[in-house]
């Protein structure tokens, strides 16, 4: 098991524990984290499991983003360099210890 903790726009925190092997995506819409809407299941076409990972060793072990995630965060107005799609990030030990803030939807 690994501890996420997340942070929904309006700065309520939820700490979360799941196995490793999922996506943070899951993780957010098992929890009913507000924010997180996941339209399209996961399938990287919709962009509202919009996130940012404020920590660059944490955004760094997450590993590159698909030419797709890239793309898709392209469309939104609150993109930053830190900025995740939540369901591409797939879940090792590596992230115990994640903290997450979901974007605001635009
Ligand atoms: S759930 Fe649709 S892009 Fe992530």
């Amino acid at each position: 098991m690994i501890k996420i903790r997340i942070i929904d726009p309006d700065g309520n925190e939820y700490e979360t524990q799941t196995d490793v092997g999922g996506n943070l995506m899951t993780v957010a819409t098992d929890n009913l984290i507000p924010g997180i809407d996941a339209e399209c299941g996961g399938a990287c076409s919709c962009a509202t499991c919009h996130v940012y990972i404020n920590d660059p060793k944490q955004l760094q072990l997450l590993g590159e983003k698909s030419d797709v995630e890239h793309m898709l965060l392209d469309y939104l107005d609150t993109k930053r360099e830190n900025s995740r799609l939540a369901c591409q990030v797939n879940l090792t030990d590596k992230q115990d210890g994640l903290v997450v803030h979901v974007a605001p939807q635009t």
